[in-house]
């Protein structure tokens, strides 16, 4: 594979200049993978980055805090954002682009979007109804601004993942979807941009959610009914005063559809408030 080394990283603001950079790069026979953010980016965004890079020539990281996936009363306005931070961090790892639009180059009065039905109304869906609608309808038109070979999405958004690769099955765009797995804290706490809302207090009370996830992952190894997991996650969520479950629950890990026994590859996904910051985690597990 082509190496970009020792580059600087073009900074594109328009799709007209994506699009004129990458038929340059078609043109050369080079690949190009796509690794879509809201920025903020931590070491969760760098293992997609660093997967990216390795497995294509030129790589794209889209930075745009998406505005049609945020609901009435969501955190658009006060979703962290620091570009130049960002633009530093995709250049150190090797990446060849960083797509920055602003919300009016990316939305002129849209009246299409790309919905994908059943998969998004359940776990997250369910308390963030136009949520889903909004990432398919950004990440379809990213697909089609980048014309990427690859994308790549993080598992810990594991009903995201889910819905994408069903979008792309559906609708046929001719991308290849890259899972990668959860990146955690060293004292298990998944990455996420959204853990700097946390004060000290909360960000200590946020390990019940990866305590919950170890424990779901020890006792359905050893062969736990899916109903006494649930159970057994939510009591270790509530033994912490400052958390508040918004749902646990165990689906079927392609269709998400609810399951009340383990069967075949299922999903275990859970989304809980500490104090007002609304976190997710989540297991994947398949029987042998
Ligand atoms: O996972 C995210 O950060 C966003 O939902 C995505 C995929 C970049 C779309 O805005």
């Amino acid at each position: 594979m082509e190496r970009n080394n020792a580059h600087t990283i073009l900074v594109t603001k328009t799709v007209q200049q994506v699009r004129d950079q990458v038929r340059a790069w078609k043109k050369e026979g080079l690949s190009v993978g796509l690794v879509p953010t809201m920025g903020f980016l931590h070491q969760g965004h760098g293992s997609l980055i660093k997967k990216a890079v390795e497995d294509n020539d030129r790589v794209i990281v889209s930075d745009f805090v998406n505005p049609t996936q945020f609901g009435p009363g969501e955190d658009l306005e006060a979703y962290p954002r620091d570009f130049e931070a960002d633009r530093a961090f995709c250049q150190d790892l090797g990446a060849a682009m960083i797509f920055n639009p602003e919300p009016k180059d990316m939305y002129q009065d849209p009246k299409a979007y790309v919905n994908i039905e059943g998969l998004s109304d359940g776990l997250c869906g369910a308390s963030r109804p136009v949520h889903f609608r909004g990432v398919c309808t950004v990440v379809s038109k990213l697909f089609n601004i980048t014309g990427a070979d690859r994308a790549y999405f993080g598992q810990k958004d594991a009903q995201q993942l889910a819905i994408v690769k069903k979008m792309v099955e559906d609708l046929n765009f001719p991308i290849e979807i890259v899972a990668c797995p959860i990146v955690r804290e060293a004292d298990g706490l998944a990455m996420s941009s959204r853990n700097t809302y946390l004060s000290k207090e909360e960000r200590q009370a946020a390990l019940c959610l990866s305590k919950a996830i170890f424990k779901g992952q020890e006792s359905i190894r050893e062969g736990m009914a899916a109903k006494d997991l649930l159970d057994l996650m939510g009591e270790v969520i509530g033994q912490e005063p400052l958390a508040k479950i918004d749902y646990i629950d165990l689906v079927d890990a392609r269709m998400l559809e609810p399951l009340d026994r383990v069967q075949g590859k299922v999903l275990v996904a859970m989304a809980v408030y500490i104090g007002k910051t609304r976190l997710i985690d989540n297991f994947i597990w398949e029987e042998k």
